[in-house]
């Protein structure tokens, strides 16, 4: 049940409060302003506090300026048997009063009335927690961006490989209808999805023809890198285990865990299919671009092997379709 703060000097009035709304909301009553502001250090936020205008000492307009300081969230509601404009007037410029009671007021309206405060209390929470959450993603962009950065000034294959690889990964996450906010953390995810190749010496990156056994060890730890990198930064998705995945196979055959079907995220398969597509249809250091075409038949050759079916048919349909085409960067 929610908390609800009466305060009022009549103990008739919170007495019969008590006992009509005892059952469906958590009443908590205070005689005064002074105590009223105690079950408030007592107790934390209440969603909505009732005061009554007329009270001893400080009036219901200033307890409820104070609590719009000192608990802004809390929706406050005044009770009055003087409703005179003044009153209103002074108490919803210092209080931001949601509602008013006028005394003697029944209480099933009391009822309705926090019913829509509480209402209220859960709506602008939301507003405030989507505005914080629009806030940090925009800073975790700037993030994603300063790593986009500092893989071009190192590697600016793979920078312009990530670009392409979040365009493709983006276009089969809509066209398999996934909602914008998952299509944008796919998006981002790809990004920066060799983001662990930073720990990876650029010879190796670079080097003209096939790596070593142990080179090519140190190159498939990327995954890894990228994974440590971005697990302890908060972003609101599991960027890290995404990132983690992204050279997975559905048949165990990928690495670095051997993971199979059932272990892997969604966005993961996506990023491992346009991956595949744009490595093997680009040049790479060690070997000339095989082509689109080449690409297309060997995810045609891995689709419900290595590859997810629905995925990869999404991915083809893109391609040979002509709805999509990687921009060389
Ligand atoms: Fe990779
Ligand atoms: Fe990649």
């Amino acid at each position: 049940m929610e908390k609800v703060l009466f305060v009022d000097d009549e103990t008739a009035i919170l007495n019969l409060i008590q006992r009509t709304l005892k059952d469906k909301f958590d009443i908590h009553v205070a005689g005064s302003a002074e105590e009223g502001l105690s079950q408030i250090r007592d107790n934390g936020v209440f969603p909505v506090v009732v005061a009554d205008y007329q009270m001893p000492s400080v009036d219901g307009a200033s307890f409820l300026a104070e609590i719009s300081r000192i608990s802004p969230d809390s929706v406050r509601m005044m009770l009055t048997g003087h409703a005179d404009f003044e009153t209103c007037v002074r108490a919803v410029n210092e209080g931001n009063i949601f509602r008013f009671l006028t005394k003697p007021c029944p209480t099933d309206v009391i009822e309705k009335f926090i019913h829509e405060g509480l209402r209220q209390y859960r709506l602008a929470r939301m507003e405030r927690e989507y505005r914080t959450l629009k806030q940090w993603t925009k800073s975790l962009g700037g993030l994603i961006e300063a790593f986009i950065r500092l893989i071009a000034s190192k590697d600016p294959y793979t920078a312009g490989h990530q670009i392409r690889v979040s365009q493709l990964s983006a276009a089969i996450a809509r066209s398999l209808d996934f909602p914008g906010e998952a299509v944008e953390h796919i998006t981002m995810a790809a990004m920066i999805h060799d983001v662990g190749k930073i720990y990876v010496p650029a010879e190796f990156l670079n080097k003209p023809g096939l790596l070593s056994p142990s080179e090519m060890n140190i190159v498939k730890m990327h995954p890894e890198i990228g994974h440590d990198i971005l697990q302890p930064i908060n972003f609101s998705f599991p960027i890290h285990k995404i990132i983690l995945q992204h050279h997975e196979r559905l048949d165990g055959s990928g690495y670095p865990l051997g993971l199979k079907e059932s272990d892997l995220l969604t966005e993961s398969k996506i990023i491992a299919v346009a991956d595949m597509l744009e490595a093997t249809s680009h040049h790479r250091p060690y070997r000339p671009a095989k082509g689109l075409d080449q690409a297309i038949d060997e995810l045609r050759d891995e689709r419900g092997v290595k590859h997810d079916r629905r995925i990869a048919d999404a991915a083809i349909s893109l391609l040979s379709g002509g709805k999509f085409q990687f921009e060389e960067t």
